[in-house]
Order: structure tokens, then sequence, then C-alpha cells
């Protein structure tokens, strides 16, 4: 890893980046008319939904894997997940004949929990909710020997998260601002390290959920904070941002905004993409979810 003083560096994203090779696609950066417009500046959307397995997350975990010893990967891999990570872990282990375990949660995305299934991995949903999951994490991890392939806070997870921004800057060299949405800080560390690396005054954003807020409450406290994680964005409910991931966003000078439920619901390309791509049972699964929500925060 990293030589400087940093924790990841520039030359670990590209070393993560060689590991990955030719096996994820380079995904577009898609323009927005319309909010170009509205927002008077150029806007575009990393379209990572059209990554393999439908999300950044292979990036990490290919890099992660392919540092495991033989004995290692003999004896499997353990993670948690709501459901992107879990696709990325099946995945990229069955790719190499890796035995994978990801614990998941009752609540957790149907569609998510069946995708990651089928590629190969053990699913176990034992666990009611989010921290009951976590605690499941810790005893598996124990009792099975199995390597954690973190979600966010491992180095090699995050430097390979990092090549989105790699290919953010190969395609649009002047980009003044990158945003980024955060769960337990794993994508940003990485996209704020190729980022900054490269073009040091461009700005890196976090933007997490109102109620999701662990990566914000982090960077206020100066440490790690453990926060009730419930946003109706199921990918974003980190309980906790990584102490690695709070270190790197501290020392990168990452800031940080949150937004509420009616921004997030109000991000055209995911609703299209809903449209265009879920099964019926999924969508059912959202609305249902959504309007559980809408009727917590007396939107309705
Ligand atoms: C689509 C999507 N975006 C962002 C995140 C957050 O990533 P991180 O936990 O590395 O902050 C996740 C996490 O699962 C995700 O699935």
């Amino acid at each position: 890893m990293a030589t400087t003083g940093s924790l990841i560096s520039l030359d670990d994203v590209y070393r993560a980046r060689e590991r990955i090779g030719d096996r994820l696609h380079r995904t577009p950066l898609l323009r927005s008319g319309t909010l170009s417009e509205q927002v008077g500046a150029e806007v575009r959307f990393k379209a990572e939904l059209f990554q393999r397995t439908g999300s950044f997350k292979p990036r990490g975990v290919l890099n992660k894997l392919a540092t495991l010893t033989d004995e290692e990967k003999q004896r499997g891999v353990i993670s948690i997940s709501a459901g992107n990570h879990a696709q990325a872990v099946a995945y990229a282990s069955a790719s190499q004949g890796i035995d994978a375990l990801v614990v998941m949660w009752q609540t957790a995305s149907p569609m998510k929990i069946a995708a990651a299934r089928e590629y190969g991995a053990t699913i176990d949903t034992e666990a009611a909710d989010i921290p009951t999951a976590f605690e499941r994490l810790e005893e598996l991890v124990e009792s099975t020997g199995r390597t954690l392939v973190h979600p966010y806070d491992d180095p090699y997870v995050m430097a390979g998260q990092g090549t989105v921004g790699l290919e953010i800057l190969e395609d649009v060299p002047e980009a003044d601002i990158v945003l980024v949405q955060v769960g337990g800080g794993g994508l940003i560390s990485g996209i704020a390290t190729a980022v900054k690396g490269l073009r040091p005054e461009a700005r890196v954003i976090a933007v997490e959920p109102e109620r999701s807020p662990a990566l914000h409450a982090s960077l206020e406290a100066g440490e790690p904070v453990t926060v009730e994680a419930e946003s109706i964005a199921d990918g974003l409910n980190g309980p906790y941002a990584g102490a690695n991931c709070v270190r790197v966003c501290t020392e990168l000078g990452v800031e940080s905004v949150l937004v509420t439920v009616v921004v997030l619901s109000a991000v055209a390309p995911t609703a299209i993409a809903e449209r265009w791509f879920l099964p019926d049972a999924e969508r059912e699964w959202r609305i249902d979810r959504r309007l559980a929500y809408a009727e917590s925060e007396e939107y309705v």
C-alpha cells in the first residue's frame, strides 16, 4: 500500500486498475442536458449501474481478492452487504473459484439477495436488521476463519473503487466538483485519492441521506461515529463510516452535504432505471418501502 503518509495513494489506485485488468466495463460519463441547464454548469453522471453486477462494487472486490494467498482463497471469503457488494463478492469470487458467504438481513432487497445467490454465494439472512447483521458478521468471521472482504473499510477495496475517479478525470480532466454518494465511505475515499492526486484543486463532496449520515457525523466529530442508518436509499445505510475512510477523507479535505428524501426521490436517472429494468416484485418492494418511509416522515 501507500509508501507516503496516506493510507492509500494514487499509485495504489493505478495498481488496482492493473489488477482489475479488462474484467470490468469502462462505464460512460453521461451528460444530463436538463440538469446542466437547471444547475448552470455541466453535469455528468458516471453510469456505474451499467457496470458488471450493476454497481461499482466489483472494482474494490477484485482488487482485494487479488491480494489473497492461495491458502486464504481456499478458506473462502465473507462479507456483509445491503446487496450490491454481495453481488460483487459473489461474482468476483465465483470467477476465481473462491467460496463466498455474505451476511445480509431480512429486510434487504429480495432481488439483490436472489442475484447474489445466482452468482454462486451463500447468503445468510438470519439477521432481522442491519445492526444485528454486523454482530452476526463478527461471529461468523471468528467461527469460519474466512477472510473478510469489508464492503468499505479496507485499503484495497478503497483503492479499487478509486478507479472510478481515474476514469472520471480521464473523460473530463477539467472537472471542478465530484459528488459521491456515501454509505460507509469506501467509494469516496478511493475517488478522492484519485481525483485529488490528479487535480488537487478539484472539490470532492460526500453526499449522504439525512437519515444515514455516518460520514458527515464522523467528519464533524473527527472520529468514526455510529448512527442510526435508516434511509430509503438502502445501499447507503452504513451504521458507521469506516475508520480508514474517515482518515482518508479528513486528510484529503473531502467536503460533506446531507440531502433529504425529497431530493433523493427527485433523482431522475434512478427512477428511469427502475421503470425500465426492474422486475415487478422488486418495484413493489421499493414502492412499499417508500410509502412506509413517507408516512414516518410525515410527508403524506
Ligand atoms: C450504489 C451504491 N452507491 C454508493 C454506495 C456507498 O459506498 P460506500 O459504502 O463505499 O460509501 C453503495 C454501497 O453499497 C452502493 O451500493
